[in-house]
């Protein structure tokens, strides 16, 4: 199993995404100061895994506090969560994740113990953890349904054991779920300019689990949804509002447009914890604009003139029309996507 992010008596031990896929080296960061950085730096990355990071983040930075009192702990954690909080804006896992150990510390104060209260904070980032590996296996299952036999699915950025705790992924947990449930299933992974979240990271984590993966350009994916058979096409989220709108990697609504022309089912799967139900649409999601250097340069190599104008929005908005349906961890949600989802967070 691909270890993305662990919980070490050392501190979060992490697989140095930026380095794959030439190099497999592993991080140990020893302060919570040390995560924020590793996930506005991409370190580690994805919608759940950044959520991942964070909380056992701030569980690092909580057990590493030096105040003596309820209070004193409380300032240090509040810091911490701000912190984290500034990291990426995109994503909701983030946000939710460092809600929920509010929460937990809110809970954990009547205990008027600190180094009490610093054990409910770990056991509650390992809770996140391991809830996210079994969120994925369940979407995975559902999403499995809808990939037919034989089937060649295109995919977009990653969406897989890198992007969650580990394990299965998302969008290639759908595609693991399939393969599990007896289906031969190909992946045609778009690159994913800028950062090559595709090639450099989907068509590693697949080959390592002899999933047959074809990478193209993002601009060829029109072309081989014309020329081959392609029976779907499955992406991640970093948010989904209430309406289904769904942010996701850059480019995705250009691959929505296209499958709904070629007549393609475009599915997202994502853990509830992607379903920002506070958001009545994708225009409330704010965009995470990254460096220019991620568009005129690949690594050191310079490709742009120096000085040339750069935009780089690392996320888009597929609006809900483009969407077959949404593979959550408690269900398939489909349109009207505001009461799918709705009865999908009421469950349980
Ligand atoms: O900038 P990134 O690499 O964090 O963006 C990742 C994506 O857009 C993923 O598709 C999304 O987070 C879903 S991951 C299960």
């Amino acid at each position: 199993m691909i270890k993305t992010v662990e919980w070490t008596k050392d501190g979060v031990r992490m697989l140095d995404q930026r380095l794959l896929p030439s190099e497999e080296i592993y991080l140990t960061l020893r302060s919570y100061d040390e995560v924020a950085e590793a996930i506005k730096k991409l370190v580690v990355r994805g919608a759940p895994a950044i959520g991942v990071s964070a909380a056992m983040g701030i569980a690092l930075g909580a057990n590493q506090s030096v105040g003596t009192s309820i209070a004193d702990l409380q300032d240090d954690f509040d810091y911490i969560c701000k912190v984290m909080g500034a990291t990426r804006p995109t994503a909701v896992n983030l946000f939710w994740a460092i809600e929920r150990m509010r929460k937990t510390f809110e809970d954990a104060k009547s205990l008027e113990d600190v180094e009490q209260v610093k054990k409910v904070l770990t056991d509650e980032a390992l809770a996140i953890f391991n809830e996210d590996i079994t969120a994925n296996r369940a979407l995975g299952a559902f999403g499995a349904e809808l990939i037919p036999d034989n089937a060649t699915v295109l995919t977009h950025c990653n969406a897989g054991a890198l992007a969650t705790a580990g394990d299965y992924g998302t969008a290639l947990g759908v595609i693991r779920g399939a393969i599990d449930a007896g289906k031969r299933v190909a992946v045609i992974a778009d690159e994913t300019r800028p950062v090559l979240q595709g090639s450099r990271l989907t068509a590693w984590e697949l080959a390592k689990d002899n999933i047959p993966v074809t990478v193209i350009t993002d601009n060829m994916a029109g072309h081989v949804m014309k020329t081959q058979k392609i029976d779907a096409v499955v992406v991640g989220a970093d948010r989904i509002a209430a309406n289904g709108d769904t942010a996701n990697k850059i480019g995705t609504y250009m691959v929505a447009v296209l499958a709904k022309e070629h007549r393609i089912p475009f599915y997202v799967a994502a853990p509830m914890s992607t379903i920002d139900l506070a958001i009545g649409s994708g225009d409330d999601i704010t965009i995470e604009e990254r460096e220019s250097t991620e568009v005129t340069h690949i690594k050191d190599h310079q490709l742009a003139p120096e000085g040339t104008n750069v935009h780089n929005p690392a996320f888009d908005v597929t609006p809900n029309q483009l969407i077959a349906a949404i593979i959550t961890d408690r269900g398939v949600a489909r349109a009207p996507f505001e009461k799918s989802l709705k009865e999908l967070s009421e469950q349980r």
